[in-house]
């Protein structure tokens, strides 16, 4: 594959050269040597050795552009520097101001980070902005991460990526960190183009290898992390909560014992000393056999501020996963349902952690299904730092092969009101208010997100899953986008010369998470994927196959009862009026019908349709739009080249199969568990 001063891979992206053209056009002037504005000139560097014979001919007529941090602006424009000086009061340090002042166009900022910023909006915006206002604009969220689940080697249990559907790892490779850094630098871009601002090198499951990022390759985090920092994103190390244990030599990791404590003081101490740009830990503590405070009876409250303790000195942040539940025990009973898990062992514990923890919760209490509710942390915690964490990486949704834009479920979960369930009395709690900090007043807050990203040509797989990758990054930004919105504009900046193409690849993707839900499985029940690998159906498949079904489908009917009057009394742990909602089947949104109540395969919806004609319709109607997606595909295909033809061509064929096996599976388990025909007549084998 050819590649080019721009970018080390295929530039099938949305990050293309051609949007650096208007700037280049305008002669765009750079002030200030900071790292963040010399990568803004390498940008600027790399796309005119593309597509423009150089930078700096301002076409007559037109105004000059000028990029400049107020201070830098100051020195040499004082004038511009006073004028503008209003506009950047109390704007944080990664916003920006646009404005035209005496025949300049002037992008400025306080900070750096905010001028990268503006910069990138450029590129994805264009120069319309500068049309005689002042405008503003800075991110909602403070915290913007992408996790990368990445392994030191392929042999790790689940690969080189864990959950990986894009190929090997960018950073790693046989156990050592990939030397050549091109493709990690041209990540890093990618995510700055976005406004991403921070990101963890490694698997939340941190075995012995990952471990020794902390001493064996602390040189080769340091250059990564500077790698990063020059784009304006924080590193942050997954850690293993037992490495006192691993490569400290103790015999304990009991976070009140004061050698334990103090190894981690020295460790901290000897890691920010050689990785300056170091964010802080990332921990998966006391979950799917990882280790944690657990084995000493401690809380994870004694875990994290340990943790946090010793980073303090450095400035450095814990970020402390609530994914936490016992994997070996059947979390369909009363007492242990995992659902329920998450909100059992951190609610008690709200107001206890140290100022630099954050709290990283799942968007949903089970785990990234194509439909959940949202966890009740979220609104519930209120004297701690949460972030909410989802995921890019399509694990439990089509993994890659099937097209499935996630940007709307996302949209869902961020406006939906902990405390609320009329939009037009809005409590200020609703979870785009919890990840802003602003509900509780949160000095750390925002979103977390495992990445999707590996060394494939097109990054992300399916090409189509840079869409997700690119509204992660925008929806963390401004939680208020709107996803279709996000779409048009990815649509555009990824394929800027085929009208036909940028329309067609919209039409099949707005729908398509409805789409992938309305084929696989129904109503909130989650899951009925092959257990391990968690591809294709697999209706009683169950990661712990003793204990039977996730979803309890007998003849009678199907669902899990999470109610407070007769089942695990999950709904209790929310907020009214959702406990309430949610408690009674005549509320409970259809869409989430099974995930709280066991019902009779009769039982009417909202929708007038009974349950089990509902799961039938759906799914004859999923198949029926991945056919329209792919003949919709094949309009435009040969419009683009004929590698990414292919690639996106392969994929609709696949999702095509796919889809149609879900079809056929569910349908014939129902109908055979029910008895019940379909009562449009439609064959169910
Ligand atoms: C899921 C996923 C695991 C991952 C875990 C986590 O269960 O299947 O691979 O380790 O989430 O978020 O920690």
């Amino acid at each position: 594959m050819a590649t080019t001063p721009w970018f080390s891979t295929s530039d099938s992206c949305w990050l293309r050269p051609q949007h650096v053209l208007p700037l280049l056009g305008h002669g765009p002037q750079v002030l200030g040597d900071g790292r963040l504005q010399t990568t803004i000139r390498e940008e600027l560097a790399a796309a005119a050795a593309e597509v423009a014979p150089g930078p700096g001919t301002t076409k007559p007529g037109e105004h000059a552009l000028l990029l400049a941090t107020h201070e830098d602006l100051a020195l040499t424009h004082p004038g511009m520097a006073a004028a503008v000086e209003p506009a950047l009061v109390g704007l944080g340090p990664e916003g920006y101001v646009t404005t035209t002042h005496a025949g300049t166009d002037l992008l400025t900022a306080a900070d750096a980070r905010g001028l990268l910023h503006g910069f990138y909006a450029l590129l994805r915006d264009g120069l319309a902005v500068f049309d005689g206002s002042t405008r503003r604009e800075e991110p909602t969220c403070p915290v913007r991460m992408v996790n990368q689940w990445d392994n030191l080697s392929a042999d790790a249990p689940m690969g080189s990526v864990e959950r990986g559907y894009s190929g090997d790892s960018i950073f790693y490779a046989d156990g050592a960190v990939v030397q050549d850094r091109r493709r990690v630098k041209d990540y890093a871009r990618l995510l700055a183009s976005v406004g991403i601002n921070a990101l963890s090198l490694n698997n939340v499951n941190v075995h012995g290898p990952e471990t020794r990022l902390m001493t064996d390759h602390v040189q080769d985090v340091a250059d990564l992390a500077r790698t990063f920092a020059d784009h304006g994103i924080a590193t942050y190390l997954s850690i293993n909560y037992a490495a006192p244990i691993e490569i400290g030599g103790l015999g304990t990791a009991d976070p009140l014992d004061p050698q334990v404590r103090q190894w981690w003081v020295q460790a901290s101490e000897a890691l920010f000393a050689q990785v300056p740009d170091l964010g802080g830990y990332l921990v998966k503590a006391d979950s799917e056999n990882r280790p944690g405070p657990f084995t000493y009876g401690r809380t994870h409250a004694d875990g994290a501020n340990m943790l946090a303790e010793a980073l303090r000195p450095h400035g450095g942040t814990v970020f402390w996963r609530c994914f936490v539940y016992d994997c070996r025990q059947d979390w369909r009973d009363r007492r242990t349902d995992r659902a329920r898990a998450a909100y059992d062992h951190f609610m008690p514990l709200d107001g206890e952690f140290a100022d630099n923890v954050v709290l990283q919760v799942k968007n949903g209490p089970m785990d990234f299904q194509v439909r959940e509710p949202v966890s009740p942390l979220l609104g519930g915690l209120e004297r701690t730092n949460v972030v909410m964490e989802l995921q890019i990486a399509q694990e439990y949704t089509g993994q890659q092969k099937h097209a499935c834009y996630l940007a709307p479920q996302w949209k869902q979960v961020l406006d939906f009101d902990t405390r609320s369930a009329d939009p037009r009395a809005p409590s200020g709690a609703a979870v785009r208010d919890v990840v802003a900090g602003r509900t509780f007043a949160r000095p750390v807050a925002g979103v977390a997100a495992v990445s999707n990203i590996g060394d494939d040509v097109y990054w992300t797989g399916h090409p189509w899953a840079q869409a997700n990758l690119y509204a992660y990054g925008r929806l963390a930004w401004d939680p208020a986008s709107d996803p279709d919105d996000l779409l048009h504009r990815w649509s555009r900046l990824t394929y800027p010369d085929l009208p036909d193409v940028q329309r067609a690849v919209v039409d099949i993707l707005a729908g398509s998470w409805l789409t992938y839900e309305r084929y696989t499985s129904p109503l909130g029940v989650g899951w009925m994927v092959e257990p391990g690998h968690h591809y294709g159906p697999s209706i009683e498949g169950y990661e712990y196959s003793a204990w039977g079904t996730y979803h309890f489908a007998d003849r009678d009917g199907v669902g899990v009862d999470r109610t407070v009057a007769t089942g695990t009394g999950y709904t209790g742990q929310y907020r009214e009026p959702w406990a309430s909602v949610y408690e009674s089947v005549d509320r409970c949104p259809d869409e989430l019908l099974l995930f709280f109540h066991h019902v009779p395969y009769g039982h009417e919806l909202a929708s007038g349709r009974t349950v089990i004609q509902h799961i039938y319709d759906t799914h004859f109607q999923g198949v029926e739009e991945v056919q329209a997606m792919v003949a919709r595909w094949e309009q435009v295909a040969d419009q683009v080249d004929g590698a990414l033809a292919e690639r996106v061509s392969g994929r609709l064929a696949e999702q095509l199969r796919s889809a149609r096996e879900w079809r056929d599976q569910v349908n014939t388990y129902f109908r055979r568990a029910s008895g019940v025909d379909d009562a449009r007549g439609r064959t169910i084998y």
